[in-house]
């Protein structure tokens, strides 16, 4: 089974609409047909630029793939200040960043929650990328591979084996996010093929075969091969390194 590399751009709280075509129009520039064969390169910039990203890469025909940071688990209705999965597949998002340690932090998103979000997603046919890891204190405790894998079952239950298939898994240390602090290519390894394993048990071994796993937490070009060189280790899901268009299209080249 082969698994198509996936790295992707979080902008997280980052650039204006302005700022985010100038952004994503050098970024397309920089990335080359060969980044595009070996690597899918997607990024995920903030909802209120997301009409102007698709709007960029619908007139490049670019290859970059479009996502979002979150999605409602709400179909539509009176929830304000949400954005839903058919207004985000409306505009070609095919991929929704879901439970990222920063919402879990700061919005109180569970594993209800992300399970509601994932489901979402697939009901609308977006890609979820279903983030976990573990706080310093579980590491510190030794813990963080039960920590992360019991995320992963939250975010994942009642989920068919052919919906499982779709979803994308972004193993992301919260210690090693924003930090400069990496994870080693093996701490790396060590929860990203535990998290195989676990979709094999949970589902089948042809789903956990098929399942893209990334790592995030501080990837730059400089250490996405290492980090990559690792069995279960399937790409990138990239925060400040995705910011400016040289250093994420030098990151993809790296790992294509
Ligand atoms: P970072 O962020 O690359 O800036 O550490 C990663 C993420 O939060 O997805």
């Amino acid at each position: 089974m082969t698994r198509t590399p996936l790295i992707a751009g979080n902008w997280k709280m980052n650039k204006t609409h302005l700022e985010a075509q100038a952004l994503v129009e050098d970024l397309n520039d920089a990335l080359t047909d060969h980044d595009f064969d070996a690597v899918d390169v997607a990024v995920l910039p903030p909802f209120v630029d997301i009409r102007t990203v698709q709007t960029v890469l619908d007139a490049a025909k670019s290859s970059i793939g479009l996502g979002a940071q979150d999605i409602s688990q709400h179909e539509s209705g009176a929830y304000t200040g949400e954005v839903s999965a058919a207004m985000l597949k409306a505009l070609n998002v095919t991929f929704a960043a879901i439970g990222h340690s920063e919402r879990r932090q700061y919005h109180g998103e569970d594993e209800a929650i992300t399970n509601a979000k994932v489901k979402a997603a697939l009901g609308a046919g977006i890609t979820p990328i279903l983030c976990v890891g573990e706080p310093l204190e579980e590491r510190r405790a030794g813990k963080h591979v039960e920590y992360t894998l019991a995320q992963l079952e939250g975010g994942l239950s009642g989920l068919s084996a052919a919906e499982a298939k779709q979803v994308v898994v972004a193993y992301e240390p919260v210690w090693a996010i924003g930090t400069g602090e990496v994870a080693t290519p093996e701490d790396a390894q060590e929860v990203c093929g535990a998290i195989r394993d676990t979709l094999a048990s949970l589902f089948d071994t042809d789903t956990a075969q098929a399942v893209r796993v990334l790592y995030g937490g501080s990837v730059k070009s400089s250490n996405v091969a290492d980090i990559m060189a690792k069995d279960d280790i399937d790409g990138a899901l990239v925060g400040g390194a995705s910011l400016k268009a040289d250093e994420f299209a030098a990151l993809a080249g790296n790992a294509a």
